[in-house]
């Protein structure tokens, strides 16, 4: 079975307006479980939007999607949040914490709603900060990190579930070269635990920290593949 499955897909903004857009056009795409998956092109060429189809987000205006063999795109919204929640992660461009919270509740957050009893999140949240190295700040207000610091919350909260599949838009454009590594090490590490993992990124250093199976680029809408970076 492919972990992802994309038949045709198109996206439209403004649809049936003078400024309609499209964003994505025609995209068939198959990717099989556990592996790593690069997303390149111009800024505007519409990654973070197939980022967003592929993280259910937002649903392709025609065309079919199926994930780990389901057909989610056919699935009304209140399904595909349940769906995105148990088994994808998604860390994004401009991280997406929730401001005021600690560290600590901004990794139980997606927990919150699901039945996991309170020692149960605390066990999690505790694991996912050793596994992204947050341990030490575990209690500081997000607003108070580094941007570095962001983006590892911004990647546990993603990993806190547990999900097969982990989808990040940029992780590594707001890092300087040490610490973008570090990040990469940890989508290799998740990699070699069996999660299949997609990034959109104009970082030429992924190829080095990370065993990339396929690279595609984004042009005019459309996806082509690469043999390599
Ligand atoms: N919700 C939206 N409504 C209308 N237009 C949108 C929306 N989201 C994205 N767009 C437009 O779709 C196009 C693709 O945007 P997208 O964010 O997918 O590009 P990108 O490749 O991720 O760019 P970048 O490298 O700058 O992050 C852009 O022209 C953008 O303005
Ligand atoms: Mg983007």
């Amino acid at each position: 079975m492919s972990c992802i499955r994309l038949e045709s897909v198109h996206k439209v903004f403004q649809k049936d307006q003078p400024n309609e857009l499209h964003v994505l056009r025609d995209i068939n795409l198959e990717l099989p479980p556990n592996q790593v998956t690069v997303i390149r092109g111009p800024s505007g060429s519409g990654k973070t939007t197939l980022l967003a189809v592929l993280g259910c987000l937002t649903k392709p205006n025609s065309g079919s999607y199926y994930c780990l063999g389901e057909p989610v795109s056919r699935w009304p919204e209140a399904f595909l949040t349940v769906f995105r929640r148990r088994h994808i992660g998604l860390i994004f461009q401009n991280f997406n914490l929730i401001p005021g919270l600690s560290v600590a509740q901004n990794l139980a957050a997606p927990l919150l709603v699901t039945e996991m009893k309170h020692s149960a999140v605390q066990q999690r949240v505790t694991e996912t900060a050793g596994l992204v190295q947050i341990s030490h700040r575990l209690q500081a207000p997000v607003e108070t990190l580094s941007g570095g610091e962001m983006q590892r919350v911004a990647i546990g909260r993603a990993l806190v579930n547990q999900p097969q599949i982990i989808i990040a838009d940029e992780p590594t454009a707001h890092l300087d070269s040490a610490l973008a590594a570090e990040i990469l090490q940890l989508f290799a590490l998740l990699h070699r635990n069996g999660n299949s993992i997609i990034i959109a990124t104009h970082d030429p250093a992924v190829t080095t920290h990370l065993p990339v199976d396929r690279v595609f680029t984004m042009k005019d809408g459309q996806l082509s593949r690469h043999d390599s970076y």
